[in-house]
C-alpha cells in the first residue's frame, strides 16, 4: 500500500518528510509502562499478539507517525534458534547458555516462536491506515551474535571480536546460522504485511576495516540478496550504526536500498558521499530530544536541509530513550512537519 514513507524508500523524495522514530513503542510512553505491569515483561508482551499489536499502533495513535514498527525485539532470532533468553527489569537481556560454553548445535531450535509474531504483524496491518507503512526488522548476525556469544549486552563487543579473531570459521559459522533464520523471519514478516524490513546492526561500530566487511557488509549483502529474491519490491532499511567512513562501503556493496544515519555522521558529508539518489533515514541525536530547547527544531533544520536534494526519512540516530519527554516528541514533530 503506498504511503510517503514507503514511496520515499522506493526513491521518490517527499515534500514532507516521512517519519518514524527507532523504537518509537517503548519506556517513554506511559501507556506502554501500563501494559507492560500488567502483562510482565518484554517477553511476555512481544509473545502476546495482542498486546504486541497493540504496543506497536499506541505511538502512531499518539503521533501519527508515518511508519509503524513491529514490537518485537532482536533477541527474538537466537530464542527461537533455542537459546535461552530473560529480559530482567532495569538490567537488559541475558541469554544461556552462551556461545561461549556451548555450540550452536546443543541448541534445540523452536521455530513456532515466530507465529504469534507474524500474527502480531497481519493484526497490526489490519489496525492502521493504508498510507501508514508497516515496518518489519531483524538484527543483523554481528549484533545478535554479540548477544549470543557475550549471553548479555557488553561494553565493547570483546568476547564476539575475540572469537572473530581466534576461530573465524566459528564465528562464521555463527554468523551464516543467524542470517539463515533471520532471512526466513523477514520472509514471514513481510507474506504477514510488512511493507519495508530494517537490519539494526547496532554494533557494527566496533569493527576494524577487514573485519567490518566480513561480519558487516558480507553477512548484509546475504540477507538482502535472498529478500531481493523472493520479495524484490519490498525495500530493506540497512542501519549499521557506528560504521562511520565505512557507511558508504555498506551501501553500495550490500544492496540494501535505504541506509540509517547515526547522530556522529555530519548529513552534509554523508549526501556528499553516499551514492546518488540513495534514501537516507536517521540522524538526530536521541539526547537531543530528550534535552529539548531551542537546539531541537534548529537541529532538525539543518538536517532537512542537508538530504534537500535526496529522499530522506525523519528518524533518530539511535532509539528514543526512556526518559524523553512527550512534549519534545511533538515539538519534533512540529519541527518537521510545520
Ligand atoms: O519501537 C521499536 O523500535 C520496535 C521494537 C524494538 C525493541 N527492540 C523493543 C524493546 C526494536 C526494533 C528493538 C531492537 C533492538 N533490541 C536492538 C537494535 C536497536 C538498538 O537499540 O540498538 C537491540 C540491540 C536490542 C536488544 C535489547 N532489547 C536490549 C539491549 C534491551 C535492553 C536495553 C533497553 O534499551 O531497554 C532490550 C529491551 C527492549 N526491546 C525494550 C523494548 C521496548 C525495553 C523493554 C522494557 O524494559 O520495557
Amino acid at each position: 500500500m503506498p504511503g510517503p514513507l514507503l514511496d520515499t524508500l522506493k526513491g521518490v523524495k517527499q515534500p514532507v518528510a516521512p517519519i518514524w522514530l527507532m523504537r518509537q513503542a517503548g519506556r517513554y510512553l506511559p501507556e506502554y509502562r501500563e501494559l507492560r505491569a500488567v502483562m510482565g515483561g518484554v517477553l511476555e508482551l512481544v509473545y502476546d499478539r495482542e498486546s504486541a499489536a497493540d504496543i506497536t499502533v499506541q505511538p502512531i495513535r499518539r503521533f501519527a507517525f508515518d511508519g509503524a514498527i513491529l514490537f518485537s525485539d532482536i533477541l527474538i532470532v537466537p530464542h527461537a534458534m533455542g537459546q535461552g533468553l530473560e529480559f530482567l527489569a532495569g538490567e537488559g537481556p541475558k541469554m544461556s547458555p552462551t556461545l561461549r560454553e556451548v555450540e550452536l548445535d546443543d541448541f534445540t531450535p523452536a521455530y513456532e516462536r515466530f507465529e504469534p509474531i507474524y500474527e502480531t504483524v497481519r493484526q497490526t496491518r489490519a489496525m492502521i491506515a493504508d498510507s501508514v507503512t508497516m515496518l518489519g526488522f531483524a538484527g543483523s548476525p554481528w549484533t545478535v551474535a554479540t548477544y549470543m556469544i557475550a549471553g548479555e549486552g557488553s561494553k565493547d563487543q570483546g568476547p564476539a571480536r575475540l572469537m572473530a579473531y581466534r576461530d573465524p570459521a566459528r564465528m562464521q559459522a555463527i554468523c551464516d546460522a543467524i542470517a539463515e533464520v533471520s532471512i526466513t523471519y523477514l520472509r514471514g514478516q513481510i507474506d504477514a504485511g510488512a511493507e519495508a524490513v530494517q537490519l539494526f546492526d547496532s554494533w557494527a561500530g566496533s569493527l576494524a576495516p577487514d573485519e567490518f566487511e566480513r561480519w558487516v557488509i558480507a553477512p548484509n549483502a546475504k540477507i538482502t540478496a535472498a529478500i531481493k529474491q523472493s520479495h524484490p519490491d519490498t525495500p530493506v532499511i540497512g542501519f549499521p550504526k557506528g560504521s562511520g567512513a565505512k557507511l558508504p562501503a555498506y551501501a553500495r556493496e550490500t544492496g540494501v536500498d535505504a541506509v540509517g544515519l547515526d547522530e556522529t555522521l555530519d548529513p552534509h558529508w554523508a549526501h556528499a558521499s553516499l551514492p546518488e539518489g540513495m534514501p537516507v533515514q536517521g540522524n538526530l541525536d536521541p539526547l537531543l530530544v530528550e534535552a529539548g530547547g531551542p537546539a531541537l527544531p534548529a537541529r532538525c533544520k539543518t538536517i532537512l536541509e542537508a538530504f534537500e536534494d535526496r529522499p530522506h526519512i525523519f528518524n533518530l540516530g539511535h532509539g528514543i530513550g526512556q526518559f524523553t519527554p512527550i512534549s519534545h516528541v511533538e515539538e519534533l514533530l512540529e519541527a518537521v512537519r510545520g
